[in-house]
Formats: C-alpha cells, structure tokens, sequence
C-alpha cells in the first residue's frame, strides 16, 4: 500500500489550509493509500542555519522537531504540502520545513515521489498560484513528480479562498481542486511505487 501525506504549514491548528489537507488525503485514502496528516503547528521548529552540516555529514545539526516530520516525507510515496499564502507566498514554517529537507537532496531521498500543493488566501487572487509554485519548485528541485489537480478543473492543486478560520468548509472550490488533487497524487503514486 502507498502512503500519502499532508504536511500542513499553517501556524494554527485546525485552520482553513488543514481543512482542505484533510479533503485531499481523504480522497486519497479512497484511492488505496495509507494517509497521514502532519501539522507543523505546535511544533519546535528551526530555520536552516547554512552550517553545511548536510553536506560534511549527510544530517541536520539542529535537534527539533523538524527531524521527525523530514524523515516521514522521506518514507512516504506521495506528499501535500498545505500553506496559507502569506503576503504572496509560503509561510515562514512551510518555507522552515523546505529548507531543512536539504539533508535529503544529499542521495535524492524524495526523486520520484509524487508531490502537489495546496493553498489557501483570503483574496480570491492573493497568491494562491505563485504559493502553488514555491511548493512545485520545491519538489522540482528534488527531483520528485509534481501534479496538480486533475482534469477538468485544471487548478495549479488545491486552491482555497477564505480568511476566518472554517471558511474553507463553505469553499466548494478549494474542497473539489483539494480532492481531485489528493486523488491524483494517490493513483500516480500508485503507479509508479504500487
Ligand atoms: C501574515 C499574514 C499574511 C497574509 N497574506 C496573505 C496574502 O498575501 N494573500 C492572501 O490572499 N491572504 C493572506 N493572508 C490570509 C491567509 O492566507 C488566510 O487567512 C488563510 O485562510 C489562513 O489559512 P489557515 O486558516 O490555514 O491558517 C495572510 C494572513 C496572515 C496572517
């Protein structure tokens, strides 16, 4: 069985992204896949600190919790990263996240798993795109498979619109872009690890 997990970025616990996070792995989980939801909030968590540490030893230097949610991306088949757009972009604990994953470009832990995005602003046009791309460009650079959500809909990924936490449950949009994605990274993962 593949496994399929969403990492969620945002500061707070179940907010607007976690919401869609959750639509995703559940339609992934009704493809076949093992799903697990892991939330950055609460945790101790480190930007890099460019020690090289990495790359003269092959491991972080930095002991938090970070360590953890790296290695379960490391064994999984297929990853969401989830991320409110903040001021265009990802957040500062999405972007703490990405940086640190440096470790696993040493042997291309993460070439070949399938990966797709989620976002979430309050604008209808806020950046939910370009915050797309942070995370697509992420898992270029790591030579994973990067999706968006299927056909016919045709979004960059999961793309939600909404402000006060819970408005994501009312966005039809944000839950139909989260779910086709969450089904496509479960049967690509499926082809290509199943
Ligand atoms: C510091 C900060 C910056 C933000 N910047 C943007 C932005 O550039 N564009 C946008 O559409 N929404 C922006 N927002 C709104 C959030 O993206 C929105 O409230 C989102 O639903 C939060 O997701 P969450 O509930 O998962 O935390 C910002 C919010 C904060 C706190």
């Amino acid at each position: 069985m593949v496994k399929v997990i969403g990492i969620c970025g945002s500061p707070r616990k179940n907010g607007n992204t976690e919401i869609l996070l959750r639509e995703a792995l559940e339609a992934a989980a009704s493809e076949g896949a093992e799903t697990e939801l892991v939330r950055l909030a609460g945790r101790d968590i480190n930007p890099c600190r460019a020690c090289d540490s990495c790359k003269s030893k092959g491991e972080c230097d930095i002991d938090d919790d970070l360590n953890e949610v790296i290695e379960l991306a490391a064994d999984a088949d297929g990853i969401i990263i989830g991320s409110p757009v903040y001021f265009g972009s990802v957040t500062a604990q999405t972007k703490m996240f990405m940086d640190r994953t440096r470790p696993l470009r040493s042997n291309f832990r993460l070439s070949d798993k399938v990966g797709g995005a989620i976002t979430v602003g309050g604008s209808r046009n806020g950046g939910q795109e370009t915050a797309c791309g942070d995370i697509h460009n992420f898992f270029l650079i790591h030579e994973a498979v990067v999706v968006g959500d299927a056909a016919p809909t045709a979004h960059y990924g999961g793309t939600g619109v909404g402000g006060a936490k819970g408005d994501s449950a009312e966005d039809a949009t944000g839950i139909e872009t989260s779910r086709n994605l969450g089904r496509k990274v479960a049967s690509l993962a499926m082809k290509i690890h199943g």
